[in-house]
């Protein structure tokens, strides 16, 4: 019998690909998710994709008596917890939501693991963990050096799950800290598509491109890099999505694990436009602008320890994270409210 994963926020960007991951590799699945930046249309595309069934429950991850209601239903073999807030200016400008939702969060879902005894947790943790730390690429012994209240949260959601793992023998978490993941799957119906103005690099630049927006603006031409803009590790959705799955396939992490998902490849604001640009054939159009609060000027991955433990690495380029990107935006010209899969 397959295994059954709940997985929170899984109508978001990185949920959803995962869930698609997850259902071509034989797991069933259940979604929780309050659809506050996401569509169910997308859970509906991982459905079509897939060929397969499974239950989505629309509700808050803080919900104690829903979480129950859902443990209670099901039998989780594991949990994957995407369900937070990500924006990084918007947690400087409401940095409580960020703690209740992204940290109260983490523990009524751990909470609900533990009075129901599912002992594996896959967490979405976040490069922006190491902010400001020195030198680079960083491996994941480099010091905890947040920003901003989003990446503390994710800090403060790490602490929380290490000593919970201290506590509760048998538990298991793997933190996947995240670089920067962009792109969209192949087939064009899964992307990024935030609700209201997007706050990352590609899916803005995406829709600048579309002139669905006004130019982007480069945040910092005067930062110590290649071009003097901000550089990232920007790794495709899909590798993200197969991390997760390698992640859920080990039976042998004990207790806490965290865990980079980079590609270890550094790529500047700039940089990144110009591979849009010859991905696609478009123009983008931008101007520089002043620096970003709570941005930091370069954070790339050691991806070694992934590779080295679970076999793990990213396969896809930056190239084809634009390319992908864009064919999604052209297909979707409208983003989840437009029908792109079965015609009028
Ligand atoms: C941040 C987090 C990252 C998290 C992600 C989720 C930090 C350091 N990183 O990524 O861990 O997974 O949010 O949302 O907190 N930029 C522009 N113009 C724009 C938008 C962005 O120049 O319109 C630049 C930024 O200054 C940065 C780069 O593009 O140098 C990437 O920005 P973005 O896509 O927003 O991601 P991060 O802030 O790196």
């Amino acid at each position: 019998m397959s295994e059954v994963v709940l997985v929170t926020g899984g109508s978001g960007f990185i949920g959803s690909h995962t869930c698609l991951e997850l259902l071509d590799h034989g797991y069933d699945i259940v979604v929780l998710d309050d659809y506050s930046n996401s569509s169910p249309i997308a859970l509906d595309r991982v459905r079509e994709l897939s060929g397969r069934q499974f239950v989505a429950y629309t509700g808050d991850i803080r919900d104690q008596p829903l979480l129950n209601r859902i443990f209670e239903l099901h039998r989780f073999a594991a949990v994957v917890h995407f369900a937070a807030k990500k924006a990084v200016a918007e947690s400087v400008r409401i940095p409580l939501d960020y703690y209740s939702i992204n940290v109260t969060g983490t523990v009524a879902l751990l909470e609900a693991m533990m009075r129901h005894d599912v002992q594996r947790l896959v967490f979405s943790s976040s490069c922006s963990i190491y902010g400001d730390a020195p030198g680079g690429p960083l491996d994941e012994s480099a010091p905890a050096m947040p920003t901003n209240p989003y990446a503390r949260s994710k800090w403060m959601c790490e602490q929380i799950l290490m000593d919970a793992c201290y506590r509760h023998d048998g538990l298991s978490v793997a933190a996947l800290r995240y670089f920067n993941p962009i792109g969209a799957h192949a087939s064009g119906l899964l992307g990024e598509e935030p609700l209201g103005e997007p706050s990352n690099l590609l899916p803005y630049l995406t829709q600048a491109a579309a002139r669905r927006r006004p130019p982007v603006t480069v945040f910092g031409a005067d930062y110590d890099t290649v071009d003097g803009t901000g550089v990232r590790d920007y790794i495709h959705v899909e590798d993200v999505a197969s991390g997760h799955r390698a992640a859920l396939g080990r039976n042998d992490i004990q207790g806490f694990l965290r865990l980079n998902l980079g590609t270890g490849v550094g790529t500047s604001v700039l940089q990144l436009i110009r591979q849009f640009e010859a991905a696609t054939g478009l123009t983008v159009p931008f101007t520089i602008g002043p620096r970003r609060p709570g941005d930091v000027d370069a954070l790339v991955a050691d991806a070694g320890l992934a590779s080295e433990m679970w076999g793990w690495h990213s396969t896809r380029t930056v190239a084809d994270a634009c390319r992908d990107a864009w064919a999604f935006a052209l297909a979707n010209p409208a983003g989840y409210t437009d029908r792109a899969m079965a015609g009028p």
